[in-house]
């Protein structure tokens, strides 16, 4: 196996608290070049120099037996394309399996990307995110050959359009469920209660109020200045009463939700608990049967 890019040496010195492991991804790939600037700059590089996240890429053509180090082949029954072959790329699975069952005593879950599988969201990345990690099986050119699909756990898509290969929604998937574990996206101060939407907690409490972390889009944020191109920030927001700011953003949210994701808002408002009946109504009714008694 070509291990390209190895999470930081962990011999570093020991954290005052107990630190959250690493999530281990493992991506399996045909092109491992093309993680290059992604995996060390920005907020996954930072989690890899923290350790908050192993990520190994695997050349699963390094498994090829025959000379030419074929990966992919003809279709049986004709047709255009190639086909990834079963054995190089499974017997490169089992040898990531052995190391990950190695190194952190079981093996994550094998999604197998595809255009034709479950489209990815954030209930999935929040899933993941709570496990030890997972692997991503990248494809290319036709596809992999049915079979891989059966040994895979999960087939996963990015979106209803086809890519040229799966590496771009492994970054995908990565970046979305890598954010939400702990540690990784900072500043509780002003990602948590201030932000006005209190929600079900998630495995990254600062990621929860984001859009899709309560089933309902995110509110408008504004930054200075206070009037740009003849267009104000809401007056509300310049009012130091955070209730009031709370209230506007659950509004806002809300509004935006129903306008833009009607799917989504039918979804919220058959999860919310009916309103609570109201007190006078109900003295009436006593009041109403006491006098039929
Ligand atoms: C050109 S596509 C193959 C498309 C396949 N022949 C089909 O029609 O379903 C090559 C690879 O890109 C990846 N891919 C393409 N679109 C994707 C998507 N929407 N989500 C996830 N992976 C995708 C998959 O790994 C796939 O095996």
């Amino acid at each position: 196996m070509t291990e390209l890019t190895q999470a930081p040496d962990p011999g570093t010195p020991p954290p005052e608290t107990a630190a959250p492991r690493a999530f281990r991804t493992d991506i399996l790939t045909l092109f491992p070049g093309l993680f290059a600037g992604f995996l060390d700059e920005s907020l996954i590089g930072k989690a890899r120099a923290r350790g908050l996240l192993s990520l190994h890429l695997h050349d699963w053509r390094a498994f090829a037996t025959d000379k030419h180090s074929k990966v992919d082949d003809a279709p049986f029954g004709g047709g255009a394309g190639m086909v990834i072959k079963p054995d190089p790329v499974m017997a490169c699975v089992a040898a990531v399996r052995a190391l990950q069952e190695a190194e952190v005593g079981q093996r994550t879950p094998l999604v197998l990307l595809s255009p034709a599988g479950r489209p990815f969201d954030q209930a999935t990345a929040r899933r993941w995110a709570a496990g030890p990690g997972i692997t991503l099986l990248c494809g290319r050119y036709e596809g992999f050959d049915a079979r891989v699909e059966e040994a895979a756990d999960e087939l996963v898509s990015l979106g209803d359009y086809v890519l040229n290969g799966g590496e771009v929604a492994a970054m995908a998937i990565v970046e979305a469920t890598a954010r939400l574990r702990p540690g990784m996206v900072g500043n509780a101060a002003s990602l948590g209660s201030q932000r006005g939407l209190s929600t079900a907690a998630g495995a990254n409490p600062d990621a929860v109020e984001e859009s899709h972390g309560a089933g309902l889009l995110e509110y408008p944020h504004y930054t200075r200045p206070r009037v740009w191109q003849g267009q104000e920030v809401p007056a509300i927001l310049l009012s130091g009463d955070h209730a009031k700011i709370a209230t506007w953003r659950r509004e806002q949210a809300e509004a935006r939700t129903r306008e833009r994701r009607p799917d989504l808002w039918a979804a919220y408002a058959a999860s919310r608990p009916p309103p609570p009946a109201k007190k006078g109504r109900r003295r009436r009714r006593k009041a109403d049967s006491g006098d039929e008694g």
